[in-house]
This record gives C-alpha cells, sequence and structure tokens, in this order.
C-alpha cells in the first residue's frame, strides 16, 4: 500500500487505543509549561533540552524520567489540562475510545489531595467526550515498585470512590525483582468487584511474569506481552485462551527493550494468531502516536489494508466497551474497508 493511501487508510479507521498513561500522554507543550512553574523537578523547561531530557538510555531511567513529570503535576487543573490535551490529540487521530492508565498512589504520594486527582479525571472526561466526541475509560493501576502498600492503597481507593468510567486494575513500573504474586489479593478484590484485571507483564523481564499474570493476578489483556514470543507454550496459551496483549512497539524500541520495530516480537504474536493490539504507552515521552504506531507496523511488516482493519478491530473487541458500541464501531471499521479508502492496498 503506497504511504499515503496507507496513512489516509489508518486515519479513516475509528480506533480505540487500550494502554495509555496519563502522565505519559502530557503533551510536550504541557510540560514545558509546568516544568516553568516548578523548577525543582528538575524537568528542562527549554524545548530542545526536553528532547534531550526524552532520550532513554534504558527502562529504569525511562521511570526516573517520568517520575519527575508527574511530580509536577499538583491538582485538580493539572490532571483535567492532562485529560482534555490528551483527548484533543486522540481526536485529530480519529481515536474515539481510550482506556487511561491513572496510578492514584503516586498521585497521592506526590501530595495530590485524592479529591483533586478524581475531580480532574471526572471535568476532563466530560469535557473529552462534549467537545472532542472521545469517550475514555480509566484504568486505576499500582506501582509495582513501591510493594504490597501500594497494592492495598491502590485497592481501596479504586473500591471506595469507583469514578464513573473505572473499567480496569492494573501494575505498572520494572519488572525484575518486583513479582506480580505479591498483589494477587488485591487483583482479586477489584475483580470481585467488577474490574477488569489488566497489569502489565514481560514488557522488561521473561515469559515467567506473564504466567504468573495470568495465574496469580487473572490477566484478561496483557500490558506489553513482549517476551511471549520466548515461550512457545505461552504463545499457545495466550492464542488459545484468546488474551489480547497490549503491544506498544515505538515504548519497546525506546526504552531499548527491543533493538528496532523491525525486530519487535509483533510479527511472531501475529503469525501465532494472539489477539494483537497496538498502543502508544506514553506518547509525547516516546514521540509516538497511535496513527504512528498503525503504520510502522503496517510498514515493516507489509500488511495489507484488511489485516491493519484486523488490528483496529482487535482493538474494538478487546476493549471494556459495551457490545452496542463495539459492534457500532467494529461496523464503521467494516465500512471504512468496503468504502475503498487506501483502495490500491
Ligand atoms: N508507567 C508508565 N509507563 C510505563 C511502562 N511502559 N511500563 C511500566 N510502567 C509504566
Ligand atoms: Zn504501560
Amino acid at each position: 500500500m503506497p504511504g499515503e493511501s496507507l496513512r489516509a487508510f489508518i486515519h479513516a479507521l475509528p480506533k480505540a487505543e487500550l494502554h495509555v498513561h496519563l502522565v505519559g500522554s502530557a503533551g510536550v507543550d504541557t510540560v514545558l509549561a509546568l516544568a516553568r512553574r516548578h523548577p525543582e523537578a528538575g524537568v528542562p523547561a527549554d524545548r530542545a533540552e526536553l528532547e534531550q531530557f526524552f532520550e532513554f538510555r534504558d527502562f529504569d531511567h525511562f521511570l526516573k524520567v517520568y517520575w519527575a513529570v508527574q511530580s509536577m503535576l499538583k491538582d485538580r487543573r493539572d490532571i483535567r489540562a492532562l485529560v482534555i490535551g490528551l483527548a484533543a490529540e486522540l481526536a485529530r487521530q480519529n481515536v474515539r475510545y481510550a482506556e487511561v492508565t491513572v496510578t492514584p498512589y503516586n498521585h497521592l504520594l506526590d501530595g495530590m489531595p485524592g479529591d483533586e486527582l478524581l475531580t480532574g479525571l471526572v471535568e476532563g472526561r466530560a469535557v473529552a467526550r462534549a467537545e472532542h466526541n472521545v469517550e475514555l475509560a480509566w484504568c486505576f493501576d499500582i506501582p509495582g515498585e513501591k510493594g504490597v502498600r501500594a497494592g492495598r492503597e491502590t485497592a481501596v481507593f479504586a473500591l471506595r470512590e469507583r469514578p464513573d468510567g473505572l473499567v480496569g486494575f492494573g501494575l505498572g513500573g520494572p519488572e525484575i525483582g518486583v513479582g506480580r504474586a505479591q498483589f494477587e489479593p488485591f487483583f482479586t478484590a477489584a475483580r470481585e468487584a467488577g474490574l477488569h484485571s489488566v497489569p502489565h507483564a514481560g514488557e522488561t523481564s521473561g515469559p515467567a511474569t506473564i504466567w504468573s499474570a495470568v495465574h496469580d493476578l487473572g490477566a484478561e489483556r496483557i500490558g506489553h506481552g513482549t517476551s511471549c514470543t520466548a515461550d512457545p507454550a505461552l504463545l499457545a496459551w495466550l492464542a488459545e485462551h484468546r488474551i489480547p496483549v497490549e503491544v506498544c512497539p515505538t515504548s519497546n524500541v525506546r526504552t531499548r527493550q527491543v533493538p528496532s520495530i523491525a525486530a519487535h516480537p509483533v510479527r511472531r504474536m501475529l503469525d501465532h494468531g494472539l489477539v494483537v493490539t497496538l498502543n502508544t504507552d506514553d506518547p509525547p515521552m516516546f514521540g509516538a502516536t497511535l496513527e504512528g504506531e498503525y503504520l510502522a507496523v503496517a510498514t515493516s511488516l507489509g500488511l495489507r489494508a484488511a489485516e491493519v482493519a484486523r488490528l483496529a478491530k482487535n482493538a474494538v473487541a478487546a476493549s471494556f466497551l459495551e457490545d452496542a458500541a463495539k459492534a457500532a464501531m467494529a461496523a464503521e471499521i467494516d465500512q471504512v474497508v468496503a468504502s475503498g479508502t487506501g483502495a490500491e492496498a
């Protein structure tokens, strides 16, 4: 498919994003404005310097930068601004629905009152819907490096506050030395309350972490899952049980987990029949967009239009949207394919 028609086709597809962190979605201009107000955070207020600041040596370095940006968020206005900025960017790319990961424990530790966080989310979500026609849902996740205390507090906060649109319960941060199983009681409580289990696993560690996510945490989707291709039995199991993987190719390159998009295991995941979804993770920090992820994977793998549309449909099917909304989006994807946008493919 020639470049321009592939781009137009990808744009025309109504898209769902299932793996994007609120802090990591802060636009460059927003981060620059925050950095001017909070010089103590050590985040550059100069555009070129910020670009360099967003060059990551490895995953741990990325997390330190992420935490520095997070520390500048102080109140409901900051949260609201992030949510609305994310929605505007999603609308620009014809992304209609996103499940956004929020880490309440970290914001509370940084001194933001819980009410401020929740009000910012509620207000931002309303503006996203009214002004950008983007539907947002939330996933509250545990910062794994902070241990079982963070797990307990995150579950308590999520189940007590239960804001509209909260659909998922997750686990992020580093994986090495942070076993998934220790968080089992908190995932059990969240699942019993009707939240979906969506932990990160296999982003920075091996397939054993993914096995633990499914067995100990009841994972319904896997955040990243990059290392699943190292274990043929796991690949077969994920395919058989139709557990979707939230693949974030550019993120994995930028945190140096894989050398390039071409070398990304997404090809093998597709070859083994996994339900692959494409996502951005922390888009401005990685210089990523959802359209860009589709374009990069389609180009690198030489996908045909129908295969690209399948990726978009996978995300809709793997989302926690209601069935009617899923059916409407899937039908619209079919219409885009039938209309011949990018017909040269
Ligand atoms: N928090 C923000 N981005 C993350 C990622 N890619 N993995 C784990 N935790 C994160
Ligand atoms: Zn993530």
